[in-house]
């Protein structure tokens, strides 16, 4: 058992520090937003996460999870400490880490035993250094420390799952010995021969910009072949799914839709392209994804005023789905934002309905109706946009929804209905790169 702490209980920290005291090891999680600390010590979590309000609880009541807003004490009282704040885009795309660096300070005031220091967040390749320098210069006395670091790939809405079943776990740091006290953190895992790479600081910092960077750009690949696909008359989903078939590209991220949200690939491509910019190499590709996905923002509402004969103004109009992806309430850079304030732009109304997100999205939209289910929110529109493809959606009875709309008019910017479907029942319906009367 080690004893172990993570600073930053934001959504990488939380789910991270949960998971780690579940593997047996006594963990306090601490942030300097005292108020935070009360209300989860309370029960009251910032983030919906499935199965991690269970995770905490069970590790609380086993005495394995701490809570404390005293960073100062609690890295005192640990041997590995964690870095789990924010990296939000700062200036020009650059991730500003001003929260990290804080996090390095207080570690080296009190840097009172050997201690390792590895960062979660996401930080631009050569992060490492800078923290390892801001602690030795700022350390009062000669205790040594180690450094590593080892980025997460926890997807929201999966990330319980995805931390206690990762693909890998990739440990960038400088020596075998350190390596080795971090297979130890995550000794379930090894056990369960999930593979723990060792690699370089920096190539582990690498990895993770690589990795988000890659996946937005198979997005935006295939919102590209949607809508080539849609302008020749072929079907994409029939594309993605026989090229994902091919085992050297795999079916998964070929999901066509509205462009990509989140907290994470809009700013780790920028902060991957501003590391390329400052190092005077071209990736023209990533910059490539990113106009890519703001242009298929741009474009879901050119294809709703298409949809809708030019008409907007005057128009009421239903969002169901508002965050940038199921199974979170997470709004940040959702299309749902671009779709809303577009309409609104153009006269139109918006009724929206989403099944935890409405409360994050009326501090954008606060103006805008909200409604606690979708056929509340339907009733009397001119026309439907499904912008989340929530599962209560992908069952919704199509029949009911014809019958409640003004008018039968249907936007599926996530491909989730049957289109043949959605033809008997003489819906006026689009998709994204869908190709409406497939003739077998
Ligand atoms: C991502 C990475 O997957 C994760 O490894 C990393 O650590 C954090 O960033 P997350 O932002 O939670 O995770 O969401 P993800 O499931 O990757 O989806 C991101 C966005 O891409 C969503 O808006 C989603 O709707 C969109 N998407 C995803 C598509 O449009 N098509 C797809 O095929 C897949």
């Amino acid at each position: 058992m080690k004893k172990i702490c993570v600073i930053g209980v934001g959504y990488v920290g939380l789910v991270n520090g949960a998971g780690i005291s579940d593997f047996g090891h006594k963990v306090i999680c601490a942030d300097i937003d005292k108020k935070k600390i009360e209300n989860i010590k309370k029960g009251d979590l910032p983030i919906f996460e499935p199965g991690l309000k269970e995770l905490i609880d069970r590790n609380v009541k086993s005495n394995r999870l701490l809570f404390s807003s005293d960073i100062g004490e609690t890295i005192k009282k640990s041997d590995i400490v964690f870095i789990a704040v924010g990296t939000p885009e700062g200036d020009s795309g650059k991730a500003d880490l001003s929260h990290v660096y804080d996090v390095a300070l207080k570690i080296a005031k009190n840097l009172n035993n050997y201690k390792i220091i590895c960062t979660k967040s996401t930080v631009p390749i050569g992060t490492g250094k800078e923290i390892k320098g801001i602690i030795n210069n700022n350390k009062s006395n000669s205790i040594k420390f180690d450094y590593v670091s080892n980025p997460e790939f926890l997807r929201e809405g999966s990330a319980v799952k995805d931390f206690l079943w990762p693909d890998r776990v990739v440990i960038g740091c400088d020596s075998n010995k350190v390596f080795k006290s971090m297979i130890e953190v995550y000794q379930p895992l090894f056990r369960n021969k999930k593979p723990i790479i060792q690699t370089e600081i920096s190539t582990a910092e690498m990895v993770k910009y690589a990795s988000n960077a890659f996946l937005a750009l198979k997005i935006s690949y295939i919102n590209e072949i949607a809508n080539l696909s849609e302008v020749l008359g072929c079907d994409v989903k029939m594309v993605a799914d026989l090229i994902g078939q091919d085992g050297r590209i795999s079916p998964k991220f070929l999901h066509p839709g509205p462009g990509y949200g989140g907290s994470c690939f809009p700013k780790d491509t920028k902060a991957l392209v501003n590391l390329a910019k400052q190092a005077n190499v071209p990736i023209k590709t990533i910059t490539a994804a990113i106009d890519a996905n703001i242009y298929q923002k741009k474009r879901m509402f050119m294809k709703l005023k298409t949809l809708l004969k030019e008409k907007i103004k005057g128009k009421t109009i239903s969002i169901l789905g508002l965050s940038f992806k199921p199974n979170t309430s997470d709004i940040r850079e959702s299309s749902a934002i671009d779709i809303i304030s577009s309409i609104l732009k153009a006269g139109g109304h918006v009724r929206a309905f989403d099944p935890i997100a409405n409360n994050s999205m009326k501090k954008i939209f606060p103006n805008i109706e909200y409604f606690s289910n979708w056929e509340k929110t339907v009733s009397n529109s001119d026309c439907a946009v499904i912008m989340t493809e929530w599962n209560e959606f992908r069952s919704l009875d199509l029949i009911e929804l014809k019958d409640r709309l003004k008018t039968p008019i249907l936007f599926d910017t996530r491909n989730i209905f049957d289109q043949r479907k959605l033809l008997e029942l003489g819906f006026s319906f689009d998709t994204v790169g869908r190709k409406k009367n497939i003739k077998y």
